[in-house]
């Protein structure tokens, strides 16, 4: 995939742009993407990569999908792509909140907003509207966003929150196995207190790609029931698809009170029982959200190929073949473990400062990854990708990974 030097002269200028003018945030390697097609993107010198990232999940379908470019030409000489879509309806807004209807849990309604942090921040206020302003639980290793109310859940990493000041919250342990002793620890917290809401993801994304145990979730989902908390849980990251079924709750064969979701979707959604509508109008609203109809038409057209084309299933079957061929490495020269569901696969090494090295190695073979927690890998690769590419792109990681 390599044609020329990485980094090339225009993406060292747009760089040197960046260092002068921009904040400098969590930027890995010095890609500066230019345009995609399929699984690969071009950067602004030329060089090719395979892209095992979906730029985080958000670009499900890859790049310059047909059916996307046809749905963006509907709007090349549409002047009103944006409007204030909690001020006026559009028809983007009513096709996709009917649409994702179709993948929610029955009788589910659904609020669009810009990002996934104000995903959370909603559904958080959707339960504390119900519950009143107590403390919520939610997990270590946990992201839930950046915002200051989301911020005070996630617990990923000490830099996302030093200072901050932050909403009440107690804290439970994050549970990838059905015999750690403290899988009860929500019940514990609701026999002597009250609160809002427990918040979780099911497969943790920048925290690791950390998958919960089948017996947390099903007594989470028991224990909130029981104590009538409503359970959040966060598909930012695995919602539509990326598990290999529409949100990453199916694998446990329960349901949320409330969820949030976005990245794939292109726009933010918090999607609410019924019964916790907040009820009053203006609770919730914003200027952009609903309103940007491009992105909520891409979403929507997102849901449709998904369906058309069985890309969960897709997701599933290249999810197995990924993780075999990396299950081939652990063990071997600082890989310490995979594990992940459907397209979500983390691989685990023994020192961060080794992931980092490897991922800016196989930036340089032309394969894009990104970091997850102190020290996995997240391999996320859009939904339509083939068996040979997922084949070549474990060649290179075979290759980069097992040098010393
Ligand atoms: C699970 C989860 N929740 C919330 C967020 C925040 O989303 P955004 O970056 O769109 O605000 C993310 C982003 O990575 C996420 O993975």
């Amino acid at each position: 995939m390599k044609t020329k030097t990485i980094p090339g002269p225009k993406a060292m200028r747009v760089i040197g742009t960046m260092k002068k003018h921009a904040y400098d945030s969590t930027f890995m390697y010095s890609l500066v993407v230019s345009h995609g097609h399929n699984c690969i993107i071009e950067d602004i010198d030329g060089n090719k990569y395979l892209d095992f990232t979906s730029n985080i999940g958000a670009c499900p379908l890859g790049y310059s999908h047909p059916d996307i470019i046809e749905t963006l030409a509907q709007y090349a000489s549409n002047g009103t792509y944006k409007i204030a879509g909690q001020d006026f309806y559009c028809q983007e807004h009513a096709d996709l909140a009917e649409n994702i209807s179709t993948i929610l849990p029955e009788g589910f309604k659904t609020f669009f907003i810009n990002s996934g942090a104000e995903a959370v921040e909603n559904a958080i206020k959707i339960a504390y509207k119900k519950m009143g302003p107590l403390p919520g639980i939610s997990c270590t290793g946990a992201f839930h966003g950046r915002t200051l109310g989301a911020l005070s859940f996630t617990f990923s990493r000490p830099v996302q929150k030093h200072n901050f000041p932050e909403l009440p919250s107690k804290r439970i342990k994050f549970c990838i196995k059905d015999d750690d002793p403290e899988i009860d620890a929500a019940e514990n917290i609701l026999k002597e207190n009250k609160a809002a809401f427990i918040l979780t993801e099911v497969i943790q994304g920048e925290g690791g790609y950390n998958v919960a145990s089948k017996k947390f979730i099903s007594n989470l989902r028991k224990i909130a029931t029981k104590y009538g908390v409503p359970l959040i849980l966060d598909e930012v990251q695995s919602g539509i698809g990326h598990t290999g079924k529409w949100w990453a709750f199916e694998h446990y064969n329960i349901k949320p009170d409330i969820m949030s979701t976005a990245k794939a979707l292109q726009v933010g959604a918090t999607a609410f029982n019924k019964k916790f509508d907040p009820g009053q109008r203006s609770v919730l609203s914003s200027t952009w959200g609903g309103g940007n109809r491009i992105d909520m038409a891409v979403g929507s057209q997102v849901i449709d190929v998904i369906k058309r084309d069985k890309l969960l299933e897709n997701a599933t079957k290249m999810g197995c073949i990924l993780k075999k061929g990396l299950l081939e490495l652990v063990g071997k020269k600082g890989v310490t473990d995979v594990r992940g569901l459907g397209l979500m696969v983390g691989l685990e090494f023994d020192s961060a400062l080794r992931r980092d090295k490897k991922l800016t190695e196989l930036f340089k073979h032309g394969l894009l990854t990104l970091g997850a927690g102190q020290k996995s890998m997240r391999i996320i690769p859009p939904l339509i990708i083939t068996k040979e590419q997922i084949n070549e792109g474990l060649g290179i990681m075979h290759k980069v990974l097992m040098k010393t």
